[in-house]
Protein backbone atom coordinates (compact mmCIF):
# COMPACT_ATOMS: atom_id res chain seq x y z
CA UNK A 1 0.00 0.00 0.00
CA UNK A 2 1.26 3.47 -0.82
CA UNK A 3 1.96 5.79 2.59
CA UNK A 4 1.76 9.08 0.99
CA UNK A 5 0.35 12.08 1.13
CA UNK A 6 0.10 13.55 -2.22
CA UNK A 7 -0.76 17.62 -1.90
CA UNK A 8 0.17 20.12 -4.13
CA UNK A 9 2.16 22.99 -1.90
CA UNK A 10 4.02 26.44 -2.47
CA UNK A 11 6.53 27.11 -0.82
CA UNK A 12 6.24 28.95 2.78
CA UNK A 13 7.46 32.48 1.22
CA UNK A 14 4.69 34.35 2.33
CA UNK A 15 5.64 33.60 6.03
CA UNK A 16 9.42 34.30 5.39
CA UNK A 17 8.58 37.91 3.59
CA UNK A 18 5.83 38.76 5.90
CA UNK A 19 6.59 42.52 7.26
CA UNK A 20 10.33 42.32 5.58
CA UNK A 21 10.86 45.57 3.85
CA UNK A 22 11.98 45.44 0.29
CA UNK A 23 13.61 48.52 -1.57
CA UNK A 24 13.36 47.84 -5.23
CA UNK A 25 15.20 49.66 -7.90
CA UNK A 26 14.31 49.62 -11.52
CA UNK A 27 16.39 50.78 -13.72
CA UNK A 28 16.07 51.35 -18.03
CA UNK A 29 14.71 47.83 -19.65
CA UNK A 30 12.71 46.43 -21.11
CA UNK A 31 12.34 43.33 -18.37
CA UNK A 32 11.25 46.19 -16.21
CA UNK A 33 8.10 45.02 -17.12
CA UNK A 34 8.63 41.86 -14.96
CA UNK A 35 9.08 44.28 -11.83
CA UNK A 36 5.18 45.07 -11.40
CA UNK A 37 4.84 41.10 -11.31
CA UNK A 38 7.47 40.71 -8.87
CA UNK A 39 6.16 43.65 -6.67
CA UNK A 40 2.49 41.92 -6.52
CA UNK A 41 3.89 38.83 -5.59
CA UNK A 42 6.02 40.54 -2.77
CA UNK A 43 2.85 42.63 -1.59
CA UNK A 44 0.78 39.29 -1.32
CA UNK A 45 3.40 37.40 0.65
CA UNK A 46 3.27 40.29 2.85
CA UNK A 47 6.35 42.79 2.44
CA UNK A 48 6.31 46.21 2.55
CA UNK A 49 7.96 47.32 -0.82
CA UNK A 50 9.18 50.61 -1.86
CA UNK A 51 10.23 51.79 -5.17
CA UNK A 52 12.94 53.74 -6.38
CA UNK A 53 13.48 54.42 -10.55
CA UNK A 54 15.93 55.65 -12.66
CA UNK A 55 14.60 58.71 -14.86
CA UNK A 56 14.86 55.77 -17.79
CA UNK A 57 12.88 53.31 -16.18
CA UNK A 58 10.21 55.78 -16.55
CA UNK A 59 10.19 54.77 -20.79
CA UNK A 60 9.26 51.27 -19.73
CA UNK A 61 6.89 51.38 -16.70
CA UNK A 62 4.76 53.67 -15.44
CA UNK A 63 5.36 54.96 -11.75
CA UNK A 64 1.75 55.48 -11.08
CA UNK A 65 1.95 51.29 -11.87
CA UNK A 66 4.23 51.19 -9.34
CA UNK A 67 3.00 53.20 -6.35
CA UNK A 68 -0.80 51.87 -6.89
CA UNK A 69 0.63 48.23 -6.53
CA UNK A 70 3.54 49.04 -3.75
CA UNK A 71 1.51 51.32 -2.13
CA UNK A 72 4.41 53.80 -1.90
CA UNK A 73 5.34 56.60 -3.37
CA UNK A 74 7.88 55.87 -6.25
CA UNK A 75 10.83 58.17 -6.33
CA UNK A 76 13.13 58.91 -9.25
CA UNK A 77 14.44 62.29 -8.56
CA UNK A 78 17.08 63.34 -6.09
CA UNK A 79 15.12 66.65 -5.68
CA UNK A 80 11.24 67.23 -6.18
CA UNK A 81 10.15 70.85 -6.48
CA UNK A 82 12.89 71.92 -4.26
CA UNK A 83 12.38 69.48 -1.75
CA UNK A 84 15.66 66.39 -1.50
CA UNK A 85 14.50 62.97 -1.46
CA UNK A 86 15.85 61.18 1.92
CA UNK A 87 18.45 58.47 -0.31
CA UNK A 88 20.38 57.73 2.91
CA UNK A 89 17.51 57.03 4.71
CA UNK A 90 15.66 54.91 2.21
CA UNK A 91 19.04 52.05 2.17
CA UNK A 92 18.76 52.36 6.42
CA UNK A 93 14.68 51.48 5.75
CA UNK A 94 15.05 48.56 3.82
CA UNK A 95 16.12 44.86 4.85
CA UNK A 96 17.25 44.36 1.42
CA UNK A 97 17.78 46.17 -1.88
CA UNK A 98 17.04 44.77 -4.95
CA UNK A 99 17.57 46.15 -8.41
CA UNK A 100 15.64 44.58 -10.80
CA UNK A 101 15.66 44.81 -14.09
CA UNK A 102 19.74 46.26 -13.63
CA UNK A 103 20.37 47.28 -16.98
CA UNK A 104 24.54 47.76 -18.43
CA UNK A 105 24.60 51.30 -17.43
CA UNK A 106 23.09 51.40 -13.97
CA UNK A 107 25.38 47.63 -13.58
CA UNK A 108 28.73 50.19 -14.81
CA UNK A 109 27.72 52.80 -12.32
CA UNK A 110 27.87 50.69 -9.67
CA UNK A 111 31.15 48.91 -10.05
CA UNK A 112 32.76 52.33 -10.52
CA UNK A 113 30.95 54.74 -7.79
CA UNK A 114 28.97 56.55 -9.87
CA UNK A 115 26.03 58.94 -8.52
CA UNK A 116 24.05 61.01 -11.13
CA UNK A 117 20.70 59.82 -10.01
CA UNK A 118 18.86 58.96 -7.12
CA UNK A 119 18.97 54.99 -7.58
CA UNK A 120 22.73 55.32 -7.49
CA UNK A 121 22.89 57.48 -4.83
CA UNK A 122 20.14 55.15 -2.73
CA UNK A 123 22.75 52.35 -3.84
CA UNK A 124 26.14 53.61 -2.90
CA UNK A 125 24.66 54.96 0.90
CA UNK A 126 22.66 51.37 1.33
CA UNK A 127 23.84 49.46 4.67
CA UNK A 128 21.40 47.06 4.20
CA UNK A 129 22.19 43.77 1.73
CA UNK A 130 21.70 44.20 -2.10
CA UNK A 131 20.86 41.98 -4.53
CA UNK A 132 20.71 42.57 -8.34
CA UNK A 133 19.03 41.15 -11.03
CA UNK A 134 20.54 42.08 -14.78
CA UNK A 135 18.55 42.30 -17.67
CA UNK A 136 20.86 42.76 -21.41
CA UNK A 137 20.93 41.17 -24.46
CA UNK A 138 23.23 38.45 -24.78
CA UNK A 139 26.11 40.07 -26.92
CA UNK A 140 26.14 42.88 -24.31
CA UNK A 141 25.70 40.26 -21.49
CA UNK A 142 28.91 38.13 -22.55
CA UNK A 143 31.04 41.69 -23.14
CA UNK A 144 34.00 41.61 -21.38
CA UNK A 145 33.30 45.36 -19.44
CA UNK A 146 30.11 43.11 -18.15
CA UNK A 147 31.81 40.41 -16.90
CA UNK A 148 34.39 42.88 -14.91
CA UNK A 149 31.84 45.08 -13.61
CA UNK A 150 29.93 41.91 -12.12
CA UNK A 151 32.93 40.78 -10.51
CA UNK A 152 33.46 44.28 -9.23
CA UNK A 153 30.18 44.46 -7.23
CA UNK A 154 30.44 41.00 -6.14
CA UNK A 155 33.44 41.82 -4.53
CA UNK A 156 31.92 44.79 -2.66
CA UNK A 157 29.80 42.06 -1.45
CA UNK A 158 26.25 42.61 -3.79
CA UNK A 159 24.67 38.94 -4.96
CA UNK A 160 23.71 38.62 -8.76
CA UNK A 161 20.16 36.71 -9.37
CA UNK A 162 21.77 34.97 -12.20
CA UNK A 163 20.44 35.83 -15.62
CA UNK A 164 18.25 32.81 -17.82
CA UNK A 165 18.21 31.87 -21.40
CA UNK A 166 15.48 32.61 -23.92
CA UNK A 167 14.46 35.02 -26.38
CA UNK A 168 15.39 38.53 -25.59
CA UNK A 169 14.03 41.83 -26.43
CA UNK A 170 16.15 41.89 -29.57
CA UNK A 171 14.50 38.77 -31.19
CA UNK A 172 17.59 36.75 -30.27
CA UNK A 173 17.66 33.83 -28.59
CA UNK A 174 20.68 33.54 -25.76
CA UNK A 175 21.76 35.11 -22.42
CA UNK A 176 20.62 38.19 -20.57
CA UNK A 177 16.75 37.78 -19.60
CA UNK A 178 15.89 38.81 -16.06
CA UNK A 179 15.65 35.70 -13.75
CA UNK A 180 11.08 35.20 -13.66
CA UNK A 181 9.64 37.28 -10.56
CA UNK A 182 8.85 33.78 -8.87
CA UNK A 183 12.80 32.76 -9.14
CA UNK A 184 13.50 36.27 -7.75
CA UNK A 185 11.25 35.72 -4.79
CA UNK A 186 12.70 32.58 -4.06
CA UNK A 187 16.39 33.66 -4.25
CA UNK A 188 15.31 36.38 -1.53
CA UNK A 189 13.72 34.16 0.60
CA UNK A 190 16.64 31.56 0.51
CA UNK A 191 19.70 34.17 0.73
CA UNK A 192 18.18 36.69 3.22
CA UNK A 193 15.24 35.45 5.45
CA UNK A 194 15.88 31.74 6.05
CA UNK A 195 14.40 30.85 9.64
CA UNK A 196 17.16 29.93 12.25
CA UNK A 197 15.35 27.00 14.56
CA UNK A 198 16.79 24.08 12.37
CA UNK A 199 20.12 25.75 12.30
CA UNK A 200 22.71 23.50 12.21
CA UNK A 201 20.00 20.51 11.58
CA UNK A 202 20.74 17.77 9.29
CA UNK A 203 17.44 16.81 7.49
CA UNK A 204 16.91 13.69 5.28
CA UNK A 205 13.76 13.93 3.73
CA UNK A 206 12.39 10.97 1.17
CA UNK A 207 9.66 11.94 -1.28
CA UNK A 208 7.99 10.10 -4.88
CA UNK A 209 7.55 6.84 -6.01
CA UNK A 210 10.14 4.29 -6.07
CA UNK A 211 10.05 2.56 -9.73
CA UNK A 212 11.03 -1.80 -9.62
CA UNK A 213 12.08 -2.73 -12.71
CA UNK A 214 10.46 -5.58 -14.60
CA UNK A 215 12.66 -5.65 -17.42
CA UNK A 216 14.39 -3.10 -19.30
CA UNK A 217 11.08 -1.11 -20.66
CA UNK A 218 8.48 -2.21 -17.50
CA UNK A 219 8.24 -1.29 -14.22
CA UNK A 220 6.14 -1.63 -11.11
CA UNK A 221 5.42 2.31 -9.66
CA UNK A 222 2.19 4.05 -8.08
CA UNK A 223 0.84 7.39 -8.82
CA UNK A 224 3.32 9.44 -6.21
CA UNK A 225 3.91 12.70 -7.45
CA UNK A 226 6.46 13.83 -4.53
CA UNK A 227 4.82 16.72 -3.23
CA UNK A 228 4.76 16.29 -0.16
CA UNK A 229 8.13 15.30 0.48
CA UNK A 230 9.56 17.95 -1.76
CA UNK A 231 7.33 20.52 0.40
CA UNK A 232 8.75 19.01 3.98
CA UNK A 233 12.04 19.86 2.71
CA UNK A 234 12.02 23.14 1.29
CA UNK A 235 10.16 23.78 4.51
CA UNK A 236 12.90 22.51 6.78
CA UNK A 237 15.31 24.24 4.51
CA UNK A 238 13.19 27.09 5.08
CA UNK A 239 13.76 26.83 8.99
CA UNK A 240 17.75 26.81 8.49
CA UNK A 241 18.19 23.09 8.13
CA UNK A 242 20.76 21.65 5.87
CA UNK A 243 18.91 19.18 3.44
CA UNK A 244 19.32 16.12 1.69
CA UNK A 245 16.24 15.10 -0.24
CA UNK A 246 16.07 11.84 -1.71
CA UNK A 247 13.27 11.36 -4.73
CA UNK A 248 12.20 8.35 -6.82
CA UNK A 249 10.98 9.74 -10.28
CA UNK A 250 8.58 12.89 -10.26
CA UNK A 251 8.25 16.14 -12.56
CA UNK A 252 8.78 18.49 -9.30
CA UNK A 253 11.94 20.34 -8.73
CA UNK A 254 13.15 22.25 -5.65
CA UNK A 255 13.01 26.07 -5.49
CA UNK A 256 16.23 26.13 -3.60
CA UNK A 257 19.16 25.49 -5.00
CA UNK A 258 21.32 24.21 -1.83
CA UNK A 259 18.96 22.06 -1.24
CA UNK A 260 20.62 18.75 -1.85
CA UNK A 261 18.88 16.72 -4.08
CA UNK A 262 19.63 12.64 -4.97
CA UNK A 263 17.46 11.07 -8.02
CA UNK A 264 17.09 7.52 -7.47
CA UNK A 265 14.55 5.12 -9.22
CA UNK A 266 14.26 1.84 -7.27
CA UNK A 267 13.77 1.07 -3.71
CA UNK A 268 16.95 -0.55 -3.09
CA UNK A 269 18.65 2.87 -4.71
CA UNK A 270 16.41 4.99 -2.00
CA UNK A 271 17.51 2.30 0.55
CA UNK A 272 21.54 2.79 0.10
CA UNK A 273 21.03 6.66 -0.42
CA UNK A 274 19.20 6.94 2.94
CA UNK A 275 21.14 4.48 4.20
CA UNK A 276 24.61 6.57 3.73
CA UNK A 277 23.18 9.79 4.29
CA UNK A 278 21.45 9.18 7.86
CA UNK A 279 24.26 8.53 9.29
CA UNK A 280 24.64 12.10 9.84
CA UNK A 281 21.13 13.15 10.15
CA UNK A 282 19.43 14.94 12.83
CA UNK A 283 16.12 14.37 11.36
CA UNK A 284 14.87 11.69 8.77
CA UNK A 285 11.23 12.05 7.03
CA UNK A 286 10.36 9.00 5.35
CA UNK A 287 7.62 10.23 3.14
CA UNK A 288 8.15 8.79 -0.06
CA UNK A 289 5.72 5.79 -1.14
CA UNK A 290 8.01 3.41 -1.49
CA UNK A 291 7.11 0.17 -3.24
CA UNK A 292 6.17 -2.80 -0.98
CA UNK A 293 6.94 -5.67 -3.40
CA UNK A 294 9.10 -5.93 -6.07
CA UNK A 295 10.18 -8.19 -9.20
CA UNK A 296 12.20 -11.45 -7.76
CA UNK A 297 14.24 -11.15 -11.06
CA UNK A 298 14.25 -8.42 -13.34
CA UNK A 299 14.88 -9.75 -17.36
CA UNK A 300 17.72 -8.16 -18.96
CA UNK A 301 15.66 -8.93 -21.88
CA UNK A 302 12.36 -7.49 -23.31
CA UNK A 303 10.01 -9.67 -21.83
CA UNK A 304 7.82 -11.25 -24.71
CA UNK A 305 3.64 -11.65 -24.79
CA UNK A 306 3.36 -15.50 -25.06
CA UNK A 307 0.35 -16.98 -22.92
CA UNK A 308 -2.95 -15.55 -21.80
CA UNK A 309 -1.83 -14.93 -18.49
CA UNK A 310 0.89 -14.03 -17.04
CA UNK A 311 2.17 -14.40 -13.44
CA UNK A 312 5.37 -11.91 -12.19
CA UNK A 313 6.85 -13.05 -8.84
CA UNK A 314 7.43 -10.60 -6.47
CA UNK A 315 9.12 -10.29 -2.90
CA UNK A 316 9.04 -7.67 -0.53
CA UNK A 317 11.45 -4.86 -0.67
CA UNK A 318 13.49 -3.54 2.11
CA UNK A 319 11.91 -1.56 4.37
CA UNK A 320 13.72 1.78 4.80
CA UNK A 321 12.56 3.46 7.17
CA UNK A 322 12.15 0.34 9.50
CA UNK A 323 15.65 -0.12 8.82
CA UNK A 324 16.73 3.41 9.92
CA UNK A 325 14.45 2.94 12.77
CA UNK A 326 17.11 0.00 13.82
CA UNK A 327 19.78 1.88 13.10
CA UNK A 328 18.66 5.11 15.14
CA UNK A 329 21.11 6.42 17.63
CA UNK A 330 19.91 8.89 20.40
CA UNK A 331 19.54 11.78 19.21
CA UNK A 332 17.98 11.32 15.94
CA UNK A 333 14.35 11.63 14.81
CA UNK A 334 12.64 9.71 12.66
CA UNK A 335 8.90 10.39 11.35
CA UNK A 336 7.25 7.81 9.27
CA UNK A 337 3.92 8.11 7.16
CA UNK A 338 0.42 5.72 7.89
CA UNK A 339 -2.11 6.21 4.90
CA UNK A 340 -4.94 3.64 6.80
CA UNK A 341 -8.53 3.11 5.71
CA UNK A 342 -9.72 1.27 8.78
CA UNK A 343 -8.65 1.04 12.56
CA UNK A 344 -6.28 3.79 11.58
CA UNK A 345 -4.99 4.79 15.02
CA UNK A 346 -4.11 0.92 15.88
CA UNK A 347 -2.27 0.68 12.12
CA UNK A 348 -0.35 3.63 12.68
CA UNK A 349 0.60 3.14 15.89
CA UNK A 350 1.66 -0.04 15.11
CA UNK A 351 3.88 1.18 12.84
CA UNK A 352 5.30 3.57 15.08
CA UNK A 353 6.24 1.08 17.42
CA UNK A 354 7.37 -1.69 14.83
CA UNK A 355 9.71 0.55 13.02
CA UNK A 356 11.00 2.55 16.25
CA UNK A 357 10.04 5.97 14.45
CA UNK A 358 9.54 8.79 16.70
CA UNK A 359 6.37 10.26 15.51
CA UNK A 360 3.53 9.25 12.25
CA UNK A 361 1.99 11.46 10.20
CA UNK A 362 -1.56 9.69 9.94
CA UNK A 363 -3.93 10.25 7.04
CA UNK A 364 -7.13 8.46 6.57
CA UNK A 365 -8.91 8.03 3.52
CA UNK A 366 -12.05 8.13 5.39
CA UNK A 367 -11.76 12.13 6.31
CA UNK A 368 -14.19 13.78 3.64
CA UNK A 369 -12.06 16.70 1.86
CA UNK A 370 -9.22 15.17 2.63
CA UNK A 371 -6.12 12.97 1.14
CA UNK A 372 -6.33 12.78 -2.83
CA UNK A 373 -7.67 15.02 -5.13
CA UNK A 374 -8.43 17.62 -2.59
CA UNK A 375 -6.56 20.92 -1.72
CA UNK A 376 -7.00 20.14 1.87
CA UNK A 377 -5.94 17.68 4.35
CA UNK A 378 -6.82 16.35 8.01
CA UNK A 379 -3.64 14.66 9.61
CA UNK A 380 -3.17 13.80 13.14
CA UNK A 381 0.65 12.63 14.31
CA UNK A 382 0.86 9.97 17.04
CA UNK A 383 4.11 10.36 19.09
CA UNK A 384 6.32 7.85 20.21
CA UNK A 385 4.94 8.84 23.96
CA UNK A 386 1.36 7.60 22.87
CA UNK A 387 0.10 11.11 22.62
CA UNK A 388 -2.21 11.95 19.52
CA UNK A 389 -1.93 15.53 18.43
CA UNK A 390 -5.18 16.16 15.78
CA UNK A 391 -5.19 18.92 13.63
CA UNK A 392 -7.95 20.65 11.62
CA UNK A 393 -8.88 20.10 7.61
CA UNK A 394 -6.80 22.63 6.39
CA UNK A 395 -5.14 24.01 3.52
CA UNK A 396 -2.03 21.30 2.64
CA UNK A 397 0.56 24.34 2.58
CA UNK A 398 -0.61 24.56 6.51
CA UNK A 399 -0.19 21.26 6.93
CA UNK A 400 3.33 20.77 5.85
CA UNK A 401 3.88 23.77 8.27
CA UNK A 402 2.38 21.55 10.70
CA UNK A 403 4.66 18.87 10.81
CA UNK A 404 7.80 20.74 10.63
CA UNK A 405 6.29 22.81 13.63
CA UNK A 406 6.05 20.01 15.22
CA UNK A 407 9.08 18.15 14.62
CA UNK A 408 10.89 21.31 15.60
CA UNK A 409 9.07 21.52 19.20
CA UNK A 410 10.32 17.86 19.44
CA UNK A 411 13.34 17.73 18.46
CA UNK A 412 15.32 18.39 21.21
CA UNK A 413 13.11 16.14 24.00
CA UNK A 414 15.60 13.57 23.47
N1 LIG B 1 8.38 2.80 3.88
C1 LIG B 1 9.72 2.58 3.72
N2 LIG B 1 10.17 1.52 3.01
C2 LIG B 1 9.32 0.66 2.44
C3 LIG B 1 7.94 0.87 2.58
C4 LIG B 1 7.50 1.95 3.30
O1 LIG B 1 10.51 3.38 4.23
N3 LIG B 1 9.79 -0.36 1.75
C5 LIG B 1 7.94 3.93 4.71
C6 LIG B 1 7.13 4.98 4.00
O2 LIG B 1 7.96 6.00 3.46
C7 LIG B 1 6.23 5.49 5.12
C8 LIG B 1 5.99 4.27 5.95
O3 LIG B 1 7.08 3.41 5.71
O4 LIG B 1 6.91 6.45 5.92
C9 LIG B 1 4.74 3.55 5.59
O5 LIG B 1 4.68 2.34 6.27
P1 LIG B 1 4.18 1.00 5.57
O6 LIG B 1 4.15 -0.04 6.63
O7 LIG B 1 4.94 0.67 4.38
O8 LIG B 1 2.78 1.41 5.17
P2 LIG B 1 2.03 0.78 4.01
O9 LIG B 1 2.87 0.78 2.78
O10 LIG B 1 0.77 1.51 3.94
O11 LIG B 1 1.93 -0.68 4.52
P3 LIG B 1 0.68 -1.54 4.90
O12 LIG B 1 0.27 -2.10 3.61
O13 LIG B 1 1.25 -2.51 5.86
O14 LIG B 1 -0.31 -0.60 5.52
Amino acid sequence: MITVVFVYFQPFIDIMLKGKKILIGITGSIAAYKSILLIRLLIKAGAEVKVVMTPSAKDFVSPLVLSTLSKNEVIVDLTNEHVWANHVMLGRWADVMLIAPLSCNTLAKMANGFCDNLLSAVYLSATCPVAVAPAMDEDMWHHPSTNRNLELIKSYGNKIIAVEKGELASGLFGDGRMAEPETILNYLVENFFRGNELEGKKVLVTAGPTYEAMDPVRFIGNHSTGKMGFAIAEEMYLEGADVTLVTGPTNQQVNYKNINVIHITSSDEMFDACSKHFINADIAVMSAAVADYRPIETSLQKIKKQEQEFNLQLTRTKDILAHLGKEKKQNQFLVGFALETNNEKQNAMGKLKNKNADCIILNSLNDKEAGFGFDTNKISILYRDGSETNFDLKSKKEVAKDIVSFVISHVNEK
